[in-house]
């Protein structure tokens, strides 16, 4: 691929219905693992890829997204005052630098491939990174740096899709791909399914939550009809470019959270926390506490 991936696009306008009623008034992206919000996991992972510039896809009752990359005046002020160097240091680490994030808003939650298309003007004409924030990948590097260093091995105007295996009988909740040729780290797409039946799958291969993907993907969504759900699905919009287009999959490394269902958001916060050496000791000791009494020991 010889364009660089500069841009990555974060759709985050979704009603995070599964998480009410904590998502009531309080974006499903903000919610944290450990002491980061889900958003500031998936933008860490695109700033260590080398990404330059943030686009978020926001809706109603998400402001407090674009407030939580802005600089807290009245916070830091606060810090300061109470000599709390340690806070304050990590606060400007995690801050964009000036004109390198962008908002826009998706009116309606028509869709992830809708909020796709929302981001289009920002975009522009150039290649893309799309990260959904309920996916978090926990390894170094991270998911996608491993895609983009797959990608540059790659022909030009390609896209490609992290993907993981998952048990054979539960690919009917994901979209599932067909796998053709190897191709380095990565092999060629024969053929993208939305929510198959476990017997009509063509692998037990499903995408991830990360892409990058050409423009021409913005023009095939400008015209798409809705697909499953009612909604204008983004995996439909990709087998239509598939026809023009290569798609490549990559097996990236690293464990996966659905931080969208309850129960990968508690496996990522163990996970993350165990991983953290300032944490994980103490941790250890709550979880066993915990698990012993449950066992009546
Ligand atoms: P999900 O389908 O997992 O999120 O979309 P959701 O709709 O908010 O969750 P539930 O099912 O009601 O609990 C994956 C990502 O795409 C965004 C969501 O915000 C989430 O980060 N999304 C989804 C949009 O931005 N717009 C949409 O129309 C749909």
């Amino acid at each position: 691929m010889n364009q660089p991936v500069r841009k990555a696009v974060f759709p985050v306008a979704g009603l995070g219905t599964r998480f009410l009623p904590a998502t009531k008034a309080m974006p499903k992206e903000m919610l944290p693992v450990v002491d980061r919000p889900l958003i500031q996991h998936v933008v860490d992972e695109a700033r260590e890829a080398g990404i330059e510039h943030f686009i978020f896809v926001t809706g109603r009752n998400k402001g407090v997204i674009e407030d939580h990359f802005d600089w807290q005046f009245e916070l830091e002020m606060a810090l300061l005052e109470r000599q709390k160097h340690a806070a304050l240091e990590f606060m400007s680490q995690d801050l964009p630098i000036p004109g390198s994030t962008s908002f826009t808003r998706q009116q309606e939650p028509l869709g992830l491939g809708h909020a796709v298309w929302c981001a289009r003007e920002l975009i522009g004409r150039e290649p893309f990174a799309l990260l959904l924030p309920d996916v978090l990948v926990q390894h170094t590097p991270g998911c996608l740096a491993q895609m983009l260093e797959a990608a540059r091995e790659l022909d030009d105007k390609v896209n490609v899709v992290a993907v993981e295996e998952v048990p054979h009988e539960r690919v009917d909740q994901y979209g599932v791909v067909g796998v053709g040729t190897a191709k380095g780290k990565t092999f060629t797409i024969t053929t993208m399914v939305e929510k198959p039946r476990p017997e009509r799958a063509p692998s037990n291969l499903i995408l991830t939550g990360r892409y990058i993907l050409q423009p021409e993907i913005l023009d095939v969504l400008q015209t798409q009809e809705r697909g499953a759900g009612g909604e204008i699905q983004l995996t439909d919009a990709m087998i239509q470019l598939s026809h023009t287009q290569n798609f490549y999959g990559l097996k990236f490394e690293g464990r996966s959270f659905d931080c969208g269902s309850k129960i990968g958001f508690l496996a990522a916060n163990v996970s993350y926390a165990l991983g953290r050496k300032d944490i994980a000791p103490g941790f250890r000791v709550e979880i066993k506490r915990i698990l012993d009494e449950l066992n009546g020991d």
